[in-house]
């Protein structure tokens, strides 16, 4: 019986095990792993648009002995919560992106290649895919350079807050950073003029003191900072390999284009999890209250009822932007358009600054994660 869950450095090729799954089991019964899992597009779009299925808890009880502020971090995140919880956390995160000042990214690129070149080569993923996003949405909210580093630096380990099982070494990290990093976040956002009106919009709206409403604005600044770490890594990293391995970079649309049917064709997430609330029927399949399910948003990327030609990577497919890289229904990225104008301007910015761009291994190493396709390092020549 097959395994729905694995190790994407364990596996070169995730998307024939998909396709092999999607032709004889699109909702599949995994006994060893007791999930369901959905390969189908129309099947994963049917549940993510389902708030009967929700988003499954994480670190019930505090198995995991998180300290208080981490805590305070991983019950408000919009990200991991549910119902009326769901709306005002994302409502927040949402406030707070919206107030996102514009700020130049070509000066960030530049400065952080010019950090690390040496004799012409770079490792395109930790030289830039794992800052620029993160510090896009700090510099585009002021925070000082020292503040930068302190984050750049620490948000690899706390993004491991969002993992369901945590090494005793990975809480550690957790634990001994969070402080120092809710501390610098709430002063710096406090010292911004959208700051104080935010709070007292959300908290007229949904009838709860703003002294309540400071903890999840807080909290949720983390959040974007950690998913634009981990997705935001992601689509750098691999709408590189795609543009290069196609030559698509001589226009900007191109890249554009490029970008977007590398969500759909070789996306950073490959699943997310839900929890039914309730007995369902999907399909012919009688998933029960309390069942585990995966969806496979990359198998539903590949799926020939949907896309034509579906393993073929054509920037010009008239509906590459139906893909489900960012998933769909209540829990939608909120950074969609952010991410793929981020990856669209940095790789312009590279292709067109550096005339000839070679990859210098042809074999990519994956990080060890179940739910997301992270190269590991892509060293490039830019000349
Ligand atoms: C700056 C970068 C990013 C930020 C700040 C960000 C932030 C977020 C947030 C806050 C959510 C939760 C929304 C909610 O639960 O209501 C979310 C969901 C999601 N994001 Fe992003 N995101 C970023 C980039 C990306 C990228 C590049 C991808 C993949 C291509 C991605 C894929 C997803 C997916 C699949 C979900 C939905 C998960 C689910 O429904 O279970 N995100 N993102």
């Amino acid at each position: 019986m097959a395994s729905s869950l694995f190790h994407q450095s364990d596996v070169a090729d995730p998307y024939s095990i998909y396709k092999g799954m999607l032709d004889k089991n699109p909702v599949y019964w995994d006994e060893i792993n007791q999930i369901w899992a959905i390969y189908s597009y129309e099947y994963c779009v049917q549940i993510l648009k389902n708030p009967k299925f929700e988003i499954p808890l994480v670190n019930l009880d505090n198995e995991q002995k998180l300290n208080e502020t981490a805590l305070v971090i991983l019950s408000n995140l919009t990200r991991l919560s549910n119902g009326i919880q769901h709306k005002i956390t994302r409502e927040i995160a949402m406030l707070l992106f919206s107030n996102m000042n514009s700020i130049a990214i070509n000066q960030i690129i530049l400065q952080l290649i010019e950090n690390d070149l040496y004799e012409n080569k770079i490792d395109w993923v930790n030289s830039v895919c794992k800052k620029l996003p993160v510090l896009s949405i700090l510099k585009s909210f002021r925070f000082k350079e020292e503040d930068c580093d302190f984050i750049t630096e620490k948000i690899e380990a706390l993004s491991k807050i969002m993992l369901p099982k945590k090494t005793d070494e990975q809480v550690k990290l957790i634990n001994d950073n969070v402080g120092k990093l809710y501390f610098i976040i709430e002063k710096q956002l406090s010292d911004l003029p959208f700051y104080k009106p935010l709070l007292i919009k959300v908290s007229e709206k949904n009838d709860v003191s703003a002294e309540e409403i400071i903890p999840i604005v807080i909290s949720n600044f983390i959040g974007l900072c950690i998913q634009s770490y981990d997705a935001g890594r992601g689509i750098l990293s691999n709408s590189l390999l795609q543009i290069i391995r196609n030559k698509t970079f001589s226009k900007k649309i191109e890249i554009e284009k490029s970008v977007v049917e590398t969500l759909r064709f070789d996306p950073p997430i490959h699943n997310t999890r839900r929890i039914a609330t309730e007995d369902i029927l999907i399909g012919k399949n009688h998933i029960k209250k309390n069942d585990s399910v995966l969806i496979v948003l990359a198998s539903a990327n590949r799926d020939a009822e949907r896309f034509d030609n579906e393993f073929d990577f054509n920037i010009e497919r008239m509906n590459n932007n139906e893909n489900l890289a960012f998933g769909i229904g209540g829990h939608i990225c909120l950074a969609k358009y952010f991410s793929i104008n981020l990856a669209t301007e940095a790789l312009w910015y590279l292709f067109d600054q550096y005339k000839t761009i070679r990859l210098l291994e042809d074999k990519i190493h994956y990080e060890p994660l179940i739910n997301a396709r992270l190269p590991k390092n892509i060293w490039i020549s830019i000349l």
